[in-house]
């Protein structure tokens, strides 16, 4: 009896210990956390501790189809040296208005020197659409990554620090064959059309638009997208300046098999 009693002492205490070492984790995870930059507007602090300089960018230009903008940046990989102390994150996500979503990874923001736009001027007569606001992610001159959505997100007001692998693990469940329509719609499409709650949700979810177990569905979902984004529309949403040849084709597959894999998961 007795050594019952002081076994359930020792247990007690064992359970009370390892609690207070969750609560000691729990809390330092979240001390980490507070150190995120959450809404972060041009106008903020951070920046003036940052320096801006006016640039020119070929690669803003040619996306959005105009010519001589000026662009006042600030370095990317400066504002990142003040927010991220450990390798655990690997991305920043940029949500955006208009229920835009980009993402995009440390790596990329270090090679080709990112840099944020708190101030963008574009030459006159140039028409402006609404959603073309700072901060804004902007190509400079020197650099030159492949052209993507990705690398022209606009009015972000809030970075999280994420991890890619945490991030893309409801779209990567996937198994596509293996053409480039995963990647593909990673790089160009779903800012703004969610699959399974990632993403954004400017354009709507596409999965529930189309019913692409169907041939005749896959068509019409490229006709879609080519009236809506083929040309240099009124909102210069021209996302098919993206794509090169077999994309269009390889985004239908990816987005059948994502649409199948739905299907299987809800059945069970
Ligand atoms: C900047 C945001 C944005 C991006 C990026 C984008 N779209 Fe869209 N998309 C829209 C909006 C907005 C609409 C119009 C939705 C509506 O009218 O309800 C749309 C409509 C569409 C439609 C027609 C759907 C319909 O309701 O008829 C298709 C198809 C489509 N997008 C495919 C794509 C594909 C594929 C990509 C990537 C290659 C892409 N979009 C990238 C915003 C975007």
């Amino acid at each position: 009896m007795r050594m019952f009693f002081l076994r359930s002492i020792k247990n007690i205490l064992f359970a009370r210990l390892a609690l207070l070492l969750l609560v000691f984790i729990l809390s330092s995870c979240a001390s980490d956390l507070e150190r995120i930059p959450h809404r972060l507007a041009p106008g903020d602090s951070v920046f003036d501790e940052l320096t801006r300089k006016w640039i020119a960018s070929a690669y803003f230009d040619e996306g959005m189809n105009y010519q001589g903008s000026r662009l006042e940046v600030v370095s990317f990989s400066q504002l990142l040296d003040k927010y991220i102390e450990s390798d655990e994150v690997d991305a920043i996500l940029l949500n955006c208005a208009d229920d835009y979503q980009g993402i995009v990874s440390v790596e990329d923001v270090r090679r080709y020197d990112l840099q944020l736009a708190t101030k963008i001027e574009l030459a006159q007569k140039a028409d402006r659409p609404d959603w073309l606001q700072p901060l804004m992610i902007i190509v400079p001159d020197e650099m030159n990554p492949p052209f993507l959505e990705r690398f022209l997100t606009a009015n972000i007001n809030e970075l999280r620090f994420v991890r890619l692998t945490d991030y893309y693990a409801p779209l990567d469940r996937v198994k596509t064959s293996s053409g480039p329509g995963l990647r593909v719609f990673k790089d160009n499409c779903l800012f703004c059309h969610s699959i399974n709650d990632v993403g954004g949700n400017k354009g709507g979810i596409l999965l529930d638009k189309f019913d692409f177990r169907l041939d005749m569905e896959k068509l019409r979902f490229e006709d879609a997208f080519l009236r809506m984004h083929g040309q240099d529309n009124a909102n210069k949403q021209n996302t098919k300046q993206f794509l090169t040849a077999g994309h269009l084709i390889a985004l239908s597959e990816f987005l059948s098999s994502m649409a199948e894999l739905r299907r299987v998961e809800f059945a069970r």
